[in-house]
């Protein structure tokens, strides 16, 4: 796992997890025989940078404690962004590139953006670990929970028979875990959880495509029959916009695990923590339980993240700062490529610009906003915005669009055909794409992230890799299969 980036955990093999589980396991008794520090020298003047953007206790410290207890120096970084220039408006790109001229071996960060950290770890020469983005991937959680069910079920992970509760929507850990989970035989999952919290379509659908048994369930005591472990989570407040306290009180109600929900549980309980003292998705009462694994669980973090660290980064020469970004991140691979005709075109389609652009297919009455959102006035360019039949267009005498630009456009409406024209004739026509997730990096226009997707046998975003479905009718099947073919070729890695 030499200077490997963690990402997702879907991209880690089985053989991974076991090796990483098994090595933890080891670490873990090293601890208890007295030997702690027994790896002291293993990461002796390496730095590690630890990037928070969103509160963490146990991921932030349990990377520190195993590095330190490797023997690196204490970390630089931040934990939260007040006090940092990301309050100045600095980009995760240019923060990355920070930590890299200060000589970071390692980047350990979270961020509350889908997609964040592959972008990270795009940007950066040197490993980057994810400790969490947005609703996405938490893999470093999901490892340490699978080396708990290792340690907790004589280190087998096959044939696992697991209850899932709590918010399956809006956490991470859930759809880290689950699909770590898809990695082994036999799995079963099941779940019961308010509609709102449910588990979202897009995971479900995964996890059937990789062979994974998953079951809704009508109530909490029909999963705890079914299952050995239960793996409960808390009510992501902080990602629920327009939900008050009240509501999420009433949407626990039925899923709340307090005594008398595990009266007769034999299993044990885990959760990622933290408990939401206010919301009590597990009462105080059931933390003194005997089927509570919840604190185990925490400091097999440490073993798990210090095996990690020390499996990418022991026998690593320090990085060369070279002061330069990886010029692949200036384009994305977002554009369906359309035959232009390349000859003259009539009055009607180009009509009044002799070179610039055309944006075709717009959403019905969105060619103003677009015009008004791209400033094209502003900036001197000549503008007809119209509607004609079921769609609107817009020709300007722009010259060229921005990828700030672009993702403007497609924000506000998906899929826009751009016509490049020169003298009068379109000489390039391409259908532009972006993630269609609401909170993907890919949509944050400051980030300047170019979208990127790849094929696995579903069209996914790079970065949030969630499936994307290309609409715009005009696409013919093989504009389409060429654009896919060509992605299923260059794998989703740079
Ligand atoms: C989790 C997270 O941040 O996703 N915390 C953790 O790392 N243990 C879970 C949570 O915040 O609910």
């Amino acid at each position: 796992m030499t200077s490997r980036d963690i990402i997702s955990i879907v991209d880690l093999t089985r053989e991974d997890i076991l090796h990483l589980c098994s090595f933890g396991a080891q670490l873990y008794a090293e601890d208890r025989s007295g030997q702690r520090l027994a790896r002291i020298d293993s990461l002796k003047g390496k730095v590690l940078a630890s990037l928070f953007y969103e509160p963490s206790t146990r991921t932030r410290s349990s990377f520190e404690t195993g590095f330190r207890e490797l023997g690196g120096f204490d970390p630089i970084g931040f934990s939260g962004t007040e006090g940092t220039s990301v309050a100045k408006g600095e980009t995760i790109r240019d923060t990355i590139m920070m930590m890299q001229a200060n000589h970071a071996d390692v980047i350990v960060m979270r961020h509350p953006v889908d997609g964040s950290l592959q972008w990270a770890a795009d940007v950066a020469s040197i490993p980057v670990i994810s400790g969490g983005d947005g609703r996405n991937e938490h893999p470093t959680q999901a490892l340490l929970d699978l080396l708990t069910l290792y340690q907790f079920n004589n280190k087998k992970l096959d044939g696992l028979r697991i209850g899932l509760g709590g918010d399956l929507k809006n956490g991470r850990t859930i759809r880290s875990l689950t699909l770590a989970l898809s990695h082994f035989h036999d799995v079963q999952i099941t779940w019961a959880a308010e509609d709102p919290l449910g588990m979202p379509h897009d995971l479900e659908q995964n996890l059937r495509q990789r062979d994974v048994h998953v079951e809704r369930k009508t109530s909490v005591a029909e999963v705890l029959e079914s299952c050995e472990f239960y793996y409960m989570t808390r009510p992501q407040l902080e990602r629920m916009k327009d939900v008050s306290q009240r509501e999420i009180h009433a949407l626990l109600k039925r899923y709340r695990i307090d005594a008398e929900a595990i009266a007769g549980f034999t299993g044990r309980l885990l959760h990622p923590l933290p408990i939401d003292s206010r919301l009590s998705e597990i009462t105080a009462d059931v933390a003194f339980s005997p089927v509570q694994g919840f604190y185990a669980q925490a400091e097999f973090g440490v073993f798990m993240r210090k095996a990690l660290l020390y499996e990418i980064l022991h026998d690593v020469p320090h990085a060369l700062f070279s002061g330069e970004l990886p010029h692949e991140l200036q384009s994305g691979n977002n554009r369906i490529y359309r035959a232009p005709s390349g000859k003259l075109v009539g009055e009607k389609f180009v009509g009044l610009i002799e070179s610039g652009i055309c944006l075709d297919h717009l959403r019905l009455g969105t060619a103003q906003q677009i015009a008004d959102a791209l400033e094209l006035v502003n900036r001197g360019a000549g503008v007809i915005a119209a509607t004609w039949g079921a769609k609107s267009f817009l020709k300007t005498s722009l010259d060229a669009l921005t990828e700030r630009d672009l993702k403007t456009i497609a924000l506000i409406s998906p899929e826009p055909t751009i016509n490049i024209v020169r003298d009068r004739a379109v000489q390039d026509k391409y259908v532009y794409l972006l993630c269609e997730n609401d909170t993907c990096i890919t949509r944050v226009i400051t980030e300047d992230v170019p979208p990127k997707f790849y094929y696995d046998g579903n069209l996914r975003c790079r970065y949030c890799r969630r499936p994307y479905e290309i609409r715009n009718q005009k696409v013919l099947e093989d504009e389409r299969q060429r654009f896919l073919n060509e992605l299923a070729k260059s794998v989703h890695n740079l």
